[in-house]
């Protein structure tokens, strides 16, 4: 049963207060749900007791978005897939510090208007949907901001405010022909960006990491931002909201930031570590920069791997210490793992053709072996492989 602005007010009413705490500290699992609703049913009409189930049970979804906050929060299933992760809220709210309002452009439940309201900035909490609307409103309270969260529903093409600071984050249009690009959204960008120039000058635009580089504009920065390694958004940001314009990949919880600078490294064949670029960094177009950070080079060209002669722990890669190499030959590849008894916990591959899972099947495991991954890709040109050992910090 669909939720409804009338039900988000009636689960924060005092009747619904007992029995969503109780939902809440043990959602019920699928083999409970029929038994729950039908007990529930007992006392409210089923549209509160399914909206009472459906909160609980998104709640404990939300917990990997929201951490212990998400206990107190409302969700519906569509905003809880839109919203951002509470962590990447809070980084992209960092950049209107010193401002003392914003407007939140679509504001969806509100996860980036709350952020921004936990700086101390008085939000509009802009939106068309009055589902959203009432999900902003709920969470503001739940989490003691609702006086700096003003929900107020509207188009953001048509602003009837003045707030010449703003983030928007537009929805997805679900019948595009290409999702992943910018005009599949809802308000498209080039909307948002005749709205830069007309009303809101210092604009950040919450976008799909997909972003291609030609779509950045002049003046803007673009930033691309990971959480725990795995990409999450590329961010526009206009005006007063620009640290410095072109093209930058953060990467959370270390909350540190590279510059694509367009440098230049050398390309040889591997030496002692392999480094895997975080995705942001590749995205960014800053893996050459990683190189000339840490003294790396590329093992090809065209690939986004790099290696080194020694380790120097980055938040930017993934390193492992390489114990052999060898061109791709997957005999060899076997009599090595046997020799050295061990157990592959991973196949990467990058500018290779083989299915990783399928290929990890035909190869030597030693159950107990010592953990190793094999790395397809090419060194200057050429198929490789490579076999690497995690490491520890205790390992050096
Ligand atoms: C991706 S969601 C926003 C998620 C939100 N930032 C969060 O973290 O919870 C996009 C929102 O934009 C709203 N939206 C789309 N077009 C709009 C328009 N022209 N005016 C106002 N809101 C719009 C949608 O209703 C949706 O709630």
């Amino acid at each position: 049963m669909p939720l409804t602005p009338d039900l988000v007010r009636w689960l924060q009413s005092a009747e619904a207060s007992a029995p969503l705490q109780a939902l809440t500290a043990a959602p019920p699992d699928d083999a409970a749900l029929l038994s729950t609703l039908t007990r529930l049913r007992k006392t409210f009409a089923s549209d509160r007791a399914s909206a009472l189930v459906t909160t609980a049970r998104l709640r404990k979804l939300a917990g990997k978005k929201f951490g212990d906050r998400a206990s107190r929060m409302f969700f519906s299933e569509i905003s809880l897939q839109q919203a951002s992760p509470h962590s990447v809220a809070r980084h992209t709210a960092r950049r209107f510090a010193g401002m003392d309002r914003a407007a939140d452009l679509g504001c969806g439940l509100g996860a980036d208007s709350l952020a921004l309201a936990e700086r101390g900035l008085h939000v509009l909490a802009v939106d068309l949907d009055p589902l959203a609307l009432a999900l902003t409103q709920a969470n503001a309270r739940a989490l003691n901001l609702a006086g700096r969260v003003h929900p107020i529903r509207a188009d953001v093409t048509r602003p009837a405010w003045d707030i010449p600071a703003a983030w928007a984050d537009p929805g997805r249009r679900t019948n595009a022909r290409r999702l992943f690009h910018p005009d599949a959204l809802l308000p498209s960008l080039a909307e948002l960006l005749r709205l830069q120039r007309c009303c809101t000058p210092h604009l950040g635009v919450k976008l799909m990491p997909g972003l291609p580089h030609q779509a950045v504009p002049a003046a803007a920065e673009a930033e691309w931002i990971s959480l725990k390694g795995e990409l999450k958004e590329a961010a526009l940001w206009f005006g007063n909201l620009v640290d410095e314009p072109g093209r930058r990949a953060t990467v959370l919880p270390a909350g540190v930031s590279l510059w694509a600078r367009g440098v230049r490294v050398p390309v040889r064949a591997p030496g002692g570590f392999f480094y895997e670029p975080d995705p942001a960094v590749i995205r960014a177009g800053a893996v050459a920069d990683l190189a000339v950070m840490l003294g790396l080079w590329q093992i090809d060209p065209d690939i986004a791997y790099l290696s080194g002669d020694e380790w120097t722990p980055t938040p930017f890669a993934r390193v492992w210490r390489i114990l052999d190499q060898h061109a791709f030959d997957l005999r060899w590849l076997n009599r090595r793992l046997r020799a050295m008894q061990a157990q592959v916990v991973a196949v990467k591959k990058r500018g290779s053709p083989i299915e990783p899972e399928p290929f990890r099947k035909r190869l030597y495991r030693h159950r107990s072996g010592r953990p190793v991954v094999v790395i397809l890709t090419r060194v200057v040109n050429r198929p490789w492989m490579l076999i690497g050992e995690p490491l520890k910090l205790a390992t050096v």
